[in-house]
């Protein structure tokens, strides 16, 4: 069993069915600056991340593509992992699972819960959202669609496994009430607590509408549930069942890192898959709030996804990863855009930290031969910067353990501001001019370094590459004592003596006025290729109707009726209504013809009319068939009316 001294943290494992973007490196990016965080600080941590390639989704890329599955997401693993190296990820391990470590756990788990009693065979019908592999009930869907994904659904009906989840609904109902901690933040266990109260069913969990996944080991033309052979990742990764020390070493697991919308399948199905097996479960799931863009969701179908590389590429890894970080309040949504990362960058990383560096290096230089000189006595404003430091600190490792990254930074930037101000406060510049103050200005200067140390000791899990420019700078690569977390608690873990190097910006100013105006380009250039598509589809002719036959005709009645009122349809631009008179009998239409006919005009015609079409309602009003008219491209369009005097309710053949 895991203890005090290890850690073990997880991330979603991702679907390779595209490349990632920057919402995915969010996840990928707290987990890995909470390991970092929990390594520095002396534990034991295993750091677990990979891929879901399984399920139907996949199959059908793949397809279409005309590849093999595994052929196909080899490929996208691959920029997977060059993603997690760009962005500096120490992972410990990357779980596939199509790799066999994996497919053998799961058919074990399978097989220990069906040995059980607690899977069993029947038949399924329901409601399927392929891109979301999961089946919804009739009450779950909003508007007849999938309410993650707002696409179509489709019927199934196959012979499935089931996996009998309502009987531990109030047993993890209880053990949600007696670890308060398991589910967080509050918010999502609260709705994770209603939604298991709303009541469980059980859960399909195998699938025969495609191949690719792992057989069920009972009957091998079933497949398992993605989402059961994926959450079992977490313990296959460890070598659960085979024997290997990590397991019993770091399960059970102490966070579970994912985004809110995957806290249903954490802290529901997975802790009941593991009820049902007799293992322990997770310590915690942290779920985290989305990454969001002015338009809404980022979607490879609306063409904005924010690719993660470039970013790297034009700002460095550091300020990347600065900015999910620290803009967004870890467990709730936040907004991304260029120019608030941008932003971040000038404010925080180039004026706050960047100066502080540049201004306490070049004073060094200049008042003190490049050597970090001996501090002398002790003065109030001094006692006061220590205090600030070492409440950051406290302050620092208590938001910490509640995963509140953003927070967690903005402790730290506290002592950095402190530590600006101290320089406007004590003046080394004027303490230069009078020899009498040399003691004074080299407390100054030797404080100012040392507060920069501590800042950048704090911040290393969060930016990993920063601290190495900073110890050259200020000379102390070699002294790995001064780099430590142990010595961010005591003042003075900074050699006195030492020479240092000054060195160019670590955080290099954003010029925002001409990211602007690149931005404003971009837009331009994307709205004329919008355009330019949209034209293309109106210039296309559509697909001719599929041939019919004459009987086919015939169940369509077309009469003659006479416009006997028209008025136009308030707040709709293109509807008129009309009343038609057929044969004696009123009828209204509602027709989308405003544009082209004023009422008047409409009045005293005699059209064609659809007489046996649904009624539907437009606008609220129920119009009961519709009149014909003909358009072509350009847009001209003309109602078909008659030219000789038949009367109304004629049938036109
Ligand atoms: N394969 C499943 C996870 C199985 S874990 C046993 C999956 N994969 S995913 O690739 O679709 O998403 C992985 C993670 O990325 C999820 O935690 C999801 O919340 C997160 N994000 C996807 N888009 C995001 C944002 N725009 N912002 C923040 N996180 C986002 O779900």
């Amino acid at each position: 069993m895991s203890n005090n001294d290890t850690f073990y943290i997880t991330t979603p494992i991702y679907y390779p069915s595209d490349n990632l973007h920057i919402g995915h490196a969010y996840t990928t990016v707290a987990a890995d600056t909470l390991a970092r965080y929990h390594r520095f600080r002396g534990k034991d941590v295993w750091f677990l991340t990979g891929s879901d390639e399984h399920g139907q989704k996949i199959e059908r890329k793949a397809k279409e593509m005309g590849m093999e599955p595994l052929a196909y997401v080899d490929k996208i693993v691959a920029n997977f992992k060059h993603l997690w190296d760009s962005l500096h990820i120490s992972y410990d391990d990357f779980i596939r699972t199509s790799e066999d470590r994996h497919k053998q756990v799961v058919q074990e788990i399978f097989t220990k819960i069906y040995n059980k009693g607690d899977i069993y065979k029947s038949t399924y019908e329901g409601l399927y959202c392929t891109p979301c592999e999961t089946f919804w009930t009739d009450r779950q869907l909003e508007e007849k669609k999938c309410p993650d994904c707002d696409r179509e659904v489709e019927l199934l009906q196959e012979e499935s496994y089931f996996f009998k989840m309502s009987k531990y609904q109030d047993r993890l109902l209880q053990y949600i009430e007696d670890n308060p901690d398991f589910i967080q933040p509050v918010s999502r266990r609260n709705e994770m607590v209603s939604f298991i109260k709303s009541g469980l069913d059980d859960l399909c969990v195998s699938r025969t509408t495609f191949d690719w996944g792992i057989p069920v080991p009972i009957e091998n033309n079933h497949v398992i549930y993605v989402w059961f052979d994926a959450l079992t990742n977490y313990i296959s990764a460890l070598g659960y069942g085979s024997g290997d020390p990590k397991y019993d070493k770091y399960w059970p697991c102490d966070v579970h890192l994912v985004g809110k919308d995957i806290v249903r399948f954490h802290t529901i199905i997975w802790p009941i898959i593991l009820m049902a097996a007799e293992m322990e479960l997770p310590k915690k799931v942290f779920g985290h709030g989305w990454l969001l863009l002015d338009q809404g969701k980022m979607s490879k179908s609306k063409g904005n996804v924010v690719d993660p590389l470039q970013l790297i590429d034009k700002y460095g890894v550091d300020a990347v990863r600065y900015f999910l970080l620290r803009d967004m309040p870890f467990g709730q949504d936040g907004y991304y855009s260029e120019e608030a990362l941008a932003m971040r960058i000038n404010t925080d990383l180039a004026n706050d930290f960047g100066n502080l560096l540049s201004r306490t290096t070049a004073m060094i230089n200049k008042f003190a031969q490049g050597v970090i000189p001996e501090p002398g006595a002790e003065e109030p404003l001094d006692t006061e910067l220590k205090e600030v430091k070492a409440q950051a600190v406290a302050e620092f490792e208590d938001i910490m353990e509640k995963l509140e990254l953003n927070n967690a930074l903005a402790a730290v930037w506290k002592l950095i501001n402190r530590s600006n101000k101290y320089i406007d406060e004590t003046m080394p510049w004027a303490l230069a001019k009078d020899e009498a103050k040399r003691d004074r200005l080299n407390t100054v200067l030797y404080n100012l370094a040392e507060s920069l140390r501590i800042a950048t000791v704090m911040i290393t899990p969060f930016m990993p590459s920063l601290p190495e420019k900073v110890w050259q700078q200020l000379g102390i690569v070699e002294h790995t004592n001064a780099h430590n977390f142990n010595s961010i608690y005591q003042w003075g873990g900074l050699p006195v003596g030492v020479a240092i190097n000054r060195g160019e910006p670590v955080f290099p100013r954003i010029d925002l006025a001409a990211l602007r105006e690149e931005a404003s380009a971009d837009k331009e250039e994307k709205q004329q290729q919008q355009d330019s598509k949209k034209k293309e589809k109106a210039k296309k002719k559509p697909e001719p109707p599929a041939e019919i036959g004459i009987d086919d005709f015939f169940k369509v009645q077309f009469k003659i009726a006479e416009v006997l009122e028209c008025e136009k349809v308030p707040k709709a631009d293109r509807l008129l209504k009309l009343t038609l008179d057929v044969a004696g009998e009123k009828k209204t239409v509602v027709s989308g013809i405003a544009e082209h006919y004023g009422p008047d005009e409409m009045v005293g015609k005699k059209v064609v009319w659809v007489a046996n079409l649904k009624p539907a309602k437009l606008r609220g009003i129920e119009s009961q068939g519709m009149i014909l008219a003909a358009s072509d491209d350009e847009g001209n369009l003309e109602v078909l009316s008659l030219k000789q005097d038949l009367p109304s309710g004629s049938l036109v053949k």
